[in-house]
């Protein structure tokens, strides 16, 4: 894990969008790290055939992370070893702070919090059954809610446990996305154990990411929604590590190409079926680019129709072409 000698920039997984195209697109505008978005241990093992195909790693993305989820010890070190064996990741996180009912009703993700001997007995056995093969992750968040929050002790556990690297974000599962991540708690849990943490939340601007690399807290920092709409924040945040001066804001015309270049590849990769399903999936993040494009408001009600790659390139025209596009 050579990156973690020096602060990094970390792609946060994302279930539905950090796939293999945004991965690359990521990586080019100068993310570091970055992992898949989360697979169940279950699925590993039931439906690999199906499972499989969200951990497919292109060539040059790398180094990266695995992520997967789930509540048995023993499942969950089978299905690393698979994950493992099929694909080499530099790393294989375990997932215990996702708040979604699907996967804290099956007592994965955060509400491993609310069990840290059972978190603890994860680890341990993902940690033994790849032993020198692959560096085991943990991503957590501050506790299940405010009346607990056992980040600190989770680290410890965790370290014991032989984790290598422990992202936290800093919310407990029951703000979800509300309040403010709490940066305070991350460092607390930095200066407790000899692992790396790697900070995560709330990081929107280069500013932000200086801010980080300023406290010498962490070993790097993990952006998960900014970079939805803008991975150029982490060429702009490296920019500024490195020269102290902020560069300039993508144009219009930029966000546009990106983001006609990523249904594109997206088209072409078929990760989501044909054309008309990608165009369906990638509404979302097509209205996630949209945001920045000035101008692009009245827009929104047909970008969030948009069913084929012609349409969408003619709408694209027709930002350029407002006063404030190109
Ligand atoms: C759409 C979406 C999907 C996510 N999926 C995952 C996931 O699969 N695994 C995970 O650990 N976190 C997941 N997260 C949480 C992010 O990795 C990250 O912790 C969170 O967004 C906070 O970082 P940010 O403020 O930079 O967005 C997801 C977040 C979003 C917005």
């Amino acid at each position: 894990m050579h990156w973690l000698q020096s602060f990094s920039l970390y792609l946060a997984p994302m279930a539905g969008v950090s796939d293999s195209i945004f991965r690359q697109i990521c990586r080019e505008f100068g993310a570091d790290v970055t992992e898949t978005e989360f697979v169940s241990a279950e699925g590993v093992l039931q439906a690999w055939q199906r499972t499989k195909r969200y951990v497919q790693i292109p060539p040059g993305d790398r180094p990266v992370g695995v992520q997967l989820f789930g509540a048995n010890p023993a499942h969950m070190a089978r299905a690393a070893r698979i994950i493992v064996e099929a694909v080499r990741p530099n790393f294989l996180d375990i997932n215990a702070g996702c708040p979604v009912p699907k996967v804290v009703g099956r007592n994965g993700g955060a509400s491993l919090l609310k069990d840290i001997p059972l978190l603890t007995s994860i680890a341990k056995a993902v940690v033994t059954e790849l032993r020198n093969d692959c560096p085991v992750t943990a991503k957590i968040r501050t506790g299940w809610d405010t009346q607990h929050i056992c980040a600190p002790e989770v680290c410890c556990r965790l370290e014991d446990a032989g984790v290598r690297a422990i992202t936290i974000h800093g919310r407990s599962r029951s703000q979800q996305y509300s309040g403010a991540a709490d940066w305070d708690m991350i460092h607390r849990c930095a200066s407790l154990v000899r692992i790396p943490i790697i900070g995560n939340g709330d990081i929107t601007t280069p500013q932000d990411v200086l801010r980080e690399y300023n406290t010498g807290a962490v070993a790097g920092v993990m952006i998960g929604r900014a970079a939805m709409h803008n991975p150029w924040i982490f060429r702009r945040a490296k920019a500024m590590l490195a020269t102290g001066q902020l560069p300039p804001q993508p144009t219009a015309s930029e966000r546009i190409d990106l983001l006609l270049r990523h249904v594109r590849c997206t088209i072409i990769s078929a990760v989501y079926g044909d054309e008309a399903s990608t165009m369906r999936t990638m509404r979302a993040r097509i209205l996630a680019y949209a945001k920045s494009i000035p101008g692009s408001r009245p827009l929104r009600p047909a970008l969030a129709r948009v069913s084929s790659y012609a349409e969408l390139e003619g709408l694209a025209a027709i930002l350029l072409a407002s006063p404030s596009g190109g």
